[in-house]
């Protein structure tokens, strides 16, 4: 069997997979899902299931501007914060830091957090 990977850089994919306002669903193992998204050259990372119900924002839309738009009930999100921007979402998602490193993109799921008030 394969070595756990580190949850401080979990390999969640390559630069050259994802192009801007591409989002991709990660499963790490024992974990909630989390969506890793492409925009303007960066890459950021929320928990992929949406704060209003049981949606996976990797199935939504993502604008220019760093918004991802749920697909159940078209309520929005930062990707970038993880703040709820509009209704039906009111409760933030949490976000993870990203480490891009010799074309890897890798995930930091120890370190998600909830950003204040
Ligand atoms: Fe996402 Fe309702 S489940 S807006």
């Amino acid at each position: 069997m394969g070595q756990e990977p580190e949850l401080q850089r979990f390999p969640a994919c390559n630069t050259a997979d994802m192009k801007d306002c591409d989002v991709i669903r990660i499963e790490p193992p024992g974990l909630r899902p989390v969506a890793v998204y492409c925009l303007d050259g960066e890459f950021y990372a929320t928990d992929d299931t949406c704060t209003h119900g049981n949606a996976s924002l990797a199935d939504g839309e993502v604008d220019e501007d760093g918004v991802v738009e749920c697909p159940f009930h078209a309520g929005t999100f930062d990707v970038r914060t993880g703040e709820a921007l509009s209704f039906p979402c009111v409760l933030p998602l949490k976000t993870y830091p990203v480490v891009v490193e010799d074309g890897t993109v890798y995930v930091d799921l120890e370190h998600g957090r909830l950003q204040e008030g």
